[in-house]
């Protein structure tokens, strides 16, 4: 959602910021703008539409000259997507432009205050109220005026102030949206995410909720909610440039595809020390898990089916009852938990507003927590007891596919984690577990190479609308993240299905010619799976059938066939999932989509 970054120091602000808004596209948005500090003067551009738009207007920044500025790109909520909602937004005599990311809750009441005081409001935003509280308060103190403004505010926020009165100067705010400050030479910076300061350094500060600073070309000063300074650490990134760019590929979402096996890869092989999983990079120790004696996943969209798979693997392998819950929901459902529950959050961005809230709701109860996150010092990875790291490097395209795969891998290596210190499993089980999770990266190659087939069977595909999946158990867990893949980025309706459950209504809407997509990997079931098959099939159904490679018995059952190397039937989503990807990538390039930024779609949904 809303990106938003700042730059000061001796070089034109405008080309820096538009790049960086750029960079932050991905996270989905409808309009952008920038404003600069010239001399005196504010000037500012801003437009519906994408950041090329705010080029052309803007003569790639030219016309915007100065060396300190500001700039967002909005996801609307309070107001349509319009020139006039964009942000940055002004103070009535200009002496105030701001960049907002959140939600101001108690905007209407601040609106009808700062009207009866004779100030005029020209956007529907919530955020324009913060403009002229800064405006009301100034007296030539920036940091009180950003003080005393805060103060008033309710809601979240991460907050970018550029002052007419103050060169060079810009000062930012966080509360409960993400916050990075990146620190150069003779410059500095600030963005919602690292992506937008790469190019520029590695070396950046995590800002906490409540924390607020300053930031000019030369010096970088924290101070905590009461206005004292404080020191705060300087992180590297561990990351390149060129992991945040296409690298030749047509899109993000294909250059994250093929990049799972490597990610899979720098997830897994560092928890494996000595022929046995650990944690402790996380800070997980087995003390950690006594008296675990049940546990909630929680997580929203594709995260959430990750947690799906997790709950077939840890509750087969450790006996233990495991509920998987939509954030959205368990946050609001006054959850049975307490301090015998293992809360396990998963989230890529680590910033997803309902993801963080049930953590913080699940905490307040009782719950023990780990956060299985992607995103170094986001919200998600700093609230819980311990985090996990996906070390899938950052993913743009909005559909995630690596993150996915990667928090799959954690939540495999996890159960039989916790398995052995149960007690519930043999050694030689272990041990074939932990080979199958060790081969995890290769076999996600494999998947890859099976699969060069697939833009020729999406093509024969793309028009099948509405469509289903099916399968049983871990094959069940699958088809409902291919369901939701070709849902986002090719906008056509896919709806999963537990293929036992299909008589009870949805065998209904099968006629000829309807696509169904058939998940039979998982072993254990795959002769009740082929019985769903031949029900379909008998109804008129075509059949796209998802099975071990070397299965030719499939046929003449299946119209289509996609392959996937055969692992333990516990630990087969990672590789099997791959396709389904493939399969929703090549249909959404068919039908001509959007695929890096699907219509309506944000990357890090940051408000509930
Ligand atoms: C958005 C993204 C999805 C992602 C979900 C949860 O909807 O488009 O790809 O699965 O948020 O995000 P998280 O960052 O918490 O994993």
């Amino acid at each position: 959602m809303c990106g938003i970054v700042g730059f000061t120091g001796s070089q034109p602000a405008s080309p820096i910021l538009l790049e960086g808004l750029k960079k932050l596209e991905y996270r989905g948005y409808d309009s952008a703008g920038i404003a600069v500090l010239d001399g005196d003067k504010i000037n500012m551009a801003k437009t519906r539409g994408v950041i090329k738009n705010l080029c052309e207007k803007t003569h790639d920044g030219a016309l915007l000259p100065g060396n300190a500025g500001i700039g967002h790109t909005r996801w609307a909520t309070h107001g349509a997507p319009n020139d006039v909602n964009a942000h940055p937004h002004m103070s009535n005599d200009g002496k105030f432009a701001i960049v907002h990311n959140g939600i101001i809750e108690n905007y209407a009441e601040l609106k009808e205050e700062l009207v009866a005081k004779g100030y005029k409001f020209k956007s529907e935003t919530d955020t324009e109220v913060i403009a002229h509280l800064l405006d009301m308060y100034y007296t030539g103190d920036l940091k009180f005026a950003v003080m005393k403004t805060v103060s008033r505010l309710v809601g979240s926020f991460a907050l970018g102030v550029l002052c007419a009165c103050e060169h060079g100067k810009l000062f930012v705010v966080r509360e409960k949206s993400p916050l990075i400050l990146g620190i150069g030479v003779g410059e500095n910076f600030f963005a919602s995410d690292v992506t937008a300061l790469i190019a520029h350094t590695k070396n950046v500060i995590y800002l906490e909720d409540g924390e607020l600073a300053e930031i000019t070309p030369d010096s970088v000063t924290v101070f905590d909610g009461a206005g004292r300074e404080i020191n705060k650490e300087i992180s590297r990134v561990v990351w390149d440039i060129e992991a945040a760019e296409k690298g030749g590929y047509d899109h993000f979402m294909l250059k994250e595809i093929m990049e799972q096996p490597r990610a899979i890869k720098a997830t897994v092989e560092p928890r494996i020390k000595n022929g046995r999983i650990t944690f402790e990079d996380g800070g997980v120790t087995p003390e950690f898990f006594s008296g675990i004696d049940k546990i909630i996943i929680t997580a929203c969209g594709s995260a959430y089916y990750a947690g799906c798979v997790g709950r077939y693997v840890i509750e087969e392998l450790c006996r233990i009852p495991v509920s998987v819950e939509l954030a959205s929901e368990l946050r609001y459902r006054n959850p049975l938990v307490n301090g015998n529950t293992l809360l396990i959050v998963l989230s890529q961005s680590g910033e997803t507003a309902d993801t963080k809230e049930a953590l913080r709701e699940c905490k307040r109860l009782g719950a023990r927590s780990i956060a299985v996150v992607n995103v170094v010092g986001s919200s998600i990875a700093k609230l819980a007891d311990h985090t996990i790291y996906t070390w899938a490097g950052p993913e743009i395209a909005v559909a995630t596919t690596k993150g996915y795969t990667t928090q799959v891998a954690v939540l495999d290596m996890l159960a039989v984690y916790l398995a052995d210190i149960m007690g519930l499993i043999t050694p030689e089980r272990y041990s074939q577990l932990l080979t199958g999770i060790t081969q995890l990266p290769s076999l996600a190659q494999r998947s890859i190479d099976l699969n060069t087939h697939l833009e020729y069977i999406a093509k024969r595909y793309s028009s099948c609308n509405p469509l289903f999946f099916m399968g049983r158990n871990i094959d069940y867990a699958v088809a409902l993240e291919g369901a939701l893949k070709l849902k986002e980025i090719s906008y056509i309706y896919s709806e999963t299905y537990a293929a036992g459950e299909l008589k009870h209504g949805t065998i209904a809407l099968i006629e000829d010619g309807t696509l169904v997509i058939t998940l039979c990997c998982y072993e254990p079931l795959y002769e009740k799976t082929l019985s769903n098959v031949e029900e379909v099939k008998a109804r008129g159904a075509r059949v796209l059938a998802v099975v071990h490679e070397g299965n030719s018995k499939i046929f003449p059952l299946a119209d289509d066939a996609i392959y996937v190397p055969k692992t333990d039937a516990l630990l087969a989503a990672a590789c099997e999932v791959v396709p389904l990807q493939l399969f929703a990538y090549y249909v959404a390039k068919d039908r001509g989509c959007d695929i890096d930024k699907p219509k309506n779609l944000a990357k890090s949904v940051t408000v509930e």
